[in-house]
């Protein structure tokens, strides 16, 4: 246990940080040098021996901790459960930065009960950064051993606004996003792409970003994220409308979600409706 983490606890933010830290210790320290990779949805997109071993680890610690709950993976894994509680995992947010040993990279492990998430925990081992939130009772960031609450920035202007996004992995896809990204460009005080969703969102947690917003995602990319965000004060929602709770836990890809804090929420939102961020194929 890393000094300023909450102590081991049978509870799910307990369990959801114990998990992280144990997968991420493993990722750090037995990353082959020579990595084997596969594609996925298209030659760009890789996954790794790690991301692989790392959701088989998550299941042999889950299984430990609640042996009764069901998971979801990023790389397959399905258990179904009796408890009502289900993990959404994603072993490596982040691959190609771990593939290429960028150090921006998290494992991201979200408990969700009746399509509500009650607990999340963004654990990014290489640079010493492990957000947490649970439902109701805030989020937090331990770094240095060091362990603070979260809130979002007080920006109230996009122009003065420092906004993330990401992208896909298919040709057609990246070009509908670069056109997108090129009207909210000039809009904004500048732009940041992290390469790992469950990041960009703790990031506007912790008030180093003031927005993000990304089409495609999967739900293993921003369970715990959308956690952290609303409990450090922030808004996560579809472009198109709506709450993202109840969570819908599935395969596919998701439409455009937006997450920020207030004050630049609706202006964020305008951009990117007048932008047809949606529509992009
Ligand atoms: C990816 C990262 C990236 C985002 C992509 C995701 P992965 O997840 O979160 O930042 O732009 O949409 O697929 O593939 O590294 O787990």
């Amino acid at each position: 246990m890393h000094r300023g983490m909450p102590k081991p606890r049978d509870d799910l933010l307990g369990v959801a940080i114990d998990v992280s830290v144990e997968l991420g210790k493993m990722l750090l320290n037995e990353r082959p040098t020579d990595i084997q990779t596969d594609e996925k949805s298209s030659p760009v997109d890789v996954v790794t021996e790690m991301d692989r071993a790392g959701e088989l680890r998550a299941r042999q610690a889950l299984a430990r901790y609640r042996p009764d709950d069901a998971i979801c993976g990023e790389e397959g894994v399905r258990e179904p459960g009796t408890s009502g509680v289900t993990w959404v995992i994603d072993p490596i947010d982040g691959t190609t930065n771990y593939l290429y040993r960028l150090p921006l990279w998290a494992v991201s492990v979200a408990a969700v009960v009746d399509g509500r998430i009650e607990a999340g925990c963004v654990h990014a081992p290489a640079v010493d950064m492990t957000f947490t939130a649970a439902r109701s009772l805030g989020a937090h960031l331990v770094q240095g051993g060091h362990r603070s609450a979260l809130s979002v920035s007080t920006a109230g202007r996009l122009d003065h606004s420092l906004i993330a996004t990401g992208f896909g992995y298919g040709s057609t896809r990246r070009a509908g996003q670069g056109r997108v990204l090129a009207e909210v460009l000039p809009q904004v005080r500048d732009v940041r792409r992290s390469g790992a969703a469950s990041m960009d969102l703790c990031w506007v947690a912790a008030g180093w970003l003031d927005g993000y917003y990304e089409r495609g995602l999967h739900v293993w990319d921003y369970a715990a994220g959308a956690l952290i965000v609303s409990e450090a004060g922030g808004d996560v929602s579809w472009l198109a409308g709506g709450a993202i709770e109840p969570l819908l836990i599935h395969d596919g890809e998701e439409p455009t979600l937006i997450a920020a804090t207030p004050g630049v929420k609706d202006e964020l939102h305008a951009v990117l409706i007048a932008a047809s961020a949606d529509q992009v194929p």
